[in-house]
């Protein structure tokens, strides 16, 4: 099965920079994946380093687990989010983490695989199940089963937050009559009924890819694991240790620009207080001002990187 998933990591060079790693470093991956960016970490943190590997796709964990058998217990995989970066860290009683790693999103294999339900290339999207569960075997409800749930008003509010997408009342209200004949199965029928609202025509952006979107963001509650994957992140990285984060659309980085910006801010009092009152202290170092974003040859090779931007920064202070 190692053999069959394929996922390039994106901005790799970059990413082992920022991470800073020496031998014998410890180390999250929250987004283990194809295990692209693990291997590289492996290799820098030998010979007694130790990567700490999360995912909540096991076909991912365990093809990572096939891949880089060779370092032995110098890779622990879990099945877990990253949100719980902080209960894992305590579990292994790991006394200090020097960096942690989110690299956002779905993997190619995941993309590419007509099962899961992450892709609506109109060839296959007869065949394709409304699934788009990171976790498929978590039990959550797929996204065929909140299309069937949902109100109007959580879809339009789910199209507008996640997919920004213009038309999103007319589009809710288009499949909450629709569902009344027939239920939303494959991404065909979606596909048809976002046709059928006649929504986002002449706009730079396919409508179907902001509706997509929307919906794998709400399956997967993927900005609220984002934000507090960033929280127990920074609350288990010792001072000087890194957080290095790859987000793929406006919306993640944007979470991520300002949690970060927060951090390195520390005072959260209202600018008209004249004083202090809260007295938190910064707790980041913003390192990447800008994001860094792939190069045209990265693109050229790799397509899917094509929105990656990646920003990191150093814990400062004692660990919370
Ligand atoms: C872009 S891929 C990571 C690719 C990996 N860096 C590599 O080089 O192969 C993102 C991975 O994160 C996983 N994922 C998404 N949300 C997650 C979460 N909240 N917790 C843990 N894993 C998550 C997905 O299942 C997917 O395997």
């Amino acid at each position: 099965m190692s053999s069959e998933f394929h996922h390039l990591p994106v901005l790799l060079k970059e990413t082992i920079e920022q991470l800073d790693l020496q031998p014998g470093a410890v180390v999250i991956d929250g987004t283990l994946g194809g295990a692209g960016h693990a291997s590289s970490i492996l290799e820098r943190i030998s010979p007694d380093g130790l990567l700490v590997g999360l995912d909540l796709d096991e076909q991912a964990l365990s093809t990572a687990q096939q891949r880089l058998s060779g370092y032995g217990n110098r890779l622990r995989c879990v099945h877990s989010s990253f949100r719980e970066i902080d209960r894992v860290v305590d579990s292994m009683s790991l006394a200090t983490v020097d960096a942690v790693l989110l690299d956002l999103g779905v993997s190619s294999h995941q993309l590419d695989t007509p099962a899961r339900g992450f892709r609506f290339a109109d060839a296959q999207s007869e065949n394709t199940p409304l699934d788009m569960r990171m976790d498929p075997g978590s039990g959550h409800p797929t996204a065929a089963e909140l299309l069937r749930r949902a109100s109007a008003v959580e879809l339009q509010s789910w199209f507008q937050r996640y997919g920004e997408l213009p038309g999103s009342k007319r589009l809710a209200r288009v499949i909450t009559e629709r569902r009344e004949t027939e239920p939303l199965r494959t991404a065909a029928d979606l596909l048809r009924t976002i046709r059928e609202a006649g929504i986002g025509r002449g706009r730079r952006h396919n409508p179907a890819t902001l509706v997509f979107q929307a919906l794998r963001i709400a399956v997967n509650d993927e900005l609220s694991a984002l934000r507090d994957g960033l929280e127990a992140a920074i609350a288990v990285l010792r001072p000087g240790g890194r957080l290095v984060v790859i987000a793929y659309h406006s919306l993640e980085d944007r979470i991520v620009k300002h949690r970060m910006r927060d951090a390195a801010r520390g005072c959260v009092c209202p600018p008209e207080l004249p004083v202090c009152s809260c007295d938190q202290q910064p707790s980041l170092r913003i390192i990447t001002r800008r994001p860094v974003r792939p190069g045209e040859d990265e693109i050229a090779h790799n397509p899917r990187a094509r929105s990656a931007r990646l920003r990191s920064a150093e814990r400062l202070g004692a660990a919370a």
